[in-house]
């Protein structure tokens, strides 16, 4: 009720802005391609020229990381939103090694069973996606069980290593309070279920069952490549067992764990990231510098400032920056859905009239996805004046998703997330018939 009114209100005050003959102009004349946006008709721009922003899963190759410049350079009105994957997988492994020193230096054991070993276990994402590499990577340097190999840091899965034998990681050893410990990958798998989807929840919880189950009180500390499968986990047995579990991606219900034990995550500012998916397609609809309500303050004032992103222009790519969530300061996380302050100022509807973009998740069971991002998408969209056509994959296959994209022409703009980061052409292609 209390929301019907106030939407009420709005309407009104947006009538009465209009009314009083408001008209704020689109200033800017760089970084766009010209010619279209501001017609409102859809049919005069070709669905090539038309904007597309890839956000959380960069166009690469899955074996190399190599970036797909091609993708990320489609259109003069292409680019990629997502975070700085290395400093993000950074502070995850450093958070995970602070831990380890507070809590041993305060007195509280980490090494369960007194064997002279902390042993841990990996929820890997996806080997395939630089965002999960990188978070196995980071924990491994963090934790001194990296081995490089060609000058980077292996971040293949170790299997089971409870006898310290793999050569993809190798012991580690910390010295905190005159106590020298070895540090050890006991287990380290891909959580990809038979169907073949990623960063599977479910199949974490299994992983942690069956690890438990034969050398559970080796286990000190459990690590995950995001907060979904590391949330199963913890669920599943760290909990009961009272042993600290990481994750990434500051979700709700991750973030509210943290004070029934959960060690800590990252968040990655999906508010910063899912303001900037929908804020570059605005900018290029609307013809103005690309910049504007990003770097630079538009016409209601939403901006952001260097702290929270950055903007690579040879990669196109917009970076979102992470901050640890520890029990320190987990109270101003509690809610991954609310909109980023700076940047939740309703866009003026004659200036910014609305337009139709089709987005899609890979995965509609992609925990981070489901319950973080698109939660956001949804209150940007109409902050700003944009009707967004969702559309969730099975995380599997991309034709589930291309066979929605059936008719492009219908929508001014584009935002995409692909199951696997090679397969950008499939969308590229439908786009340039
Ligand atoms: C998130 C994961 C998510 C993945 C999907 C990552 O950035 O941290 O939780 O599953 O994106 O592509
Ligand atoms: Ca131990």
């Amino acid at each position: 009720m209390k929301r019907a009114l106030a939407m009420i209100l709005a309407a009104v005050m947006m009538f009465a802005l209009v009314a009083c003959g408001e008209t704020t102009t689109n200033n800017g004349s760089s970084g766009n391609t010209g010619d279209t946006s501001n017609t409102g008709d859809t049919g005069t721009v070709a669905n090539k020229d038309k904007p597309l922003v890839w956000y959380n899963r960069q166009p690469s190759n899955s074996a190399t990381g190599e970036l797909d410049m091609t993708a990320l350079s489609f259109n003069d009105n292409t680019y990629y939103v997502g975070f700085d994957a290395n400093q993000g997988a950074e502070l995850q492994g450093t958070m995970i090694l602070d831990y380890i020193t507070k809590a041993i230096e305060s007195g509280t054991e980490i090494d369960r069973n007194g064997d002279g070993i902390i042993g841990y276990v990996l929820a890997v994402g996806d080997i395939g996606h630089n965002d999960s590499i990188a978070r196995t990577r980071g924990v491994r340097s963090a934790l001194g069980t990296a081995v490089e190999v060609d000058g980077a840091i292996d971040s293949t899965p170790v299997g089971t290593n409870v006898d310290g034998k793999s050569t993809y990681v190798k012991d580690g050893e910390l010295t905190i309070g005159g106590t020298t410990y070895v540090v050890r990958e006991l287990a380290s798998q891909e959580m990809k279920n038979s169907a073949g989807a990623t960063w599977d929840a479910a199949t974490a919880g299994n992983a942690i069952g069956t690890w438990s189950a034969s050398f559970g009180e080796q286990i000190d500390i459990v690590a995950s490549n995001n907060d979904g499968m590391g949330m199963a986990m913890f669920n599943a047995w760290s909990q009961a067992n009272g042993v600290p579990t990481f994750g990434y991606d500051a979700n709700s219900d991750a973030v509210a764990a943290i004070a029934n034990g959960y060690g800590g995550t990252i968040s990655q500012h999906a508010d910063v990231q899912a303001y900037l998916t929908l804020r570059v397609l605005r900018n290029a609809l609307d013809g103005v510098d690309m910049d504007t309500g990003i770097g630079t303050a538009d016409d209601a004032g939403n901006v952001l400032s260097s702290d929270v992103f950055y903007y690579d222009e040879a990669t196109r790519s917009y970076y979102a920056l992470n901050v640890a969530v520890t029990a320190e300061n987990y109270q101003d996380f509690l809610d991954s859905t609310v909109t980023y302050a700076p940047v939740s100022n309703q866009l003026d509807a004659t200036a910014h009239p609305t337009k139709n973009v089709w987005l899609n998740t890979y995965n509609a069971a992609d925990n981070f996805l489901g319950s973080t991002y698109k939660p956001l998408l949804q209150k940007y969209d109409d902050l700003l004046n944009l009707n967004v056509e969702y559309v969730d994959g099975d995380g599997q296959t991309e034709s589930n998703i291309t066979n929605r994209l059936g008719n492009p022409s219908a929508y001014d703009a584009f935002a995409i997330n692909m199951v696997k980061t090679d397969n950008a052409a499939s969308y590229t292609g439908l786009l340039s018939q």
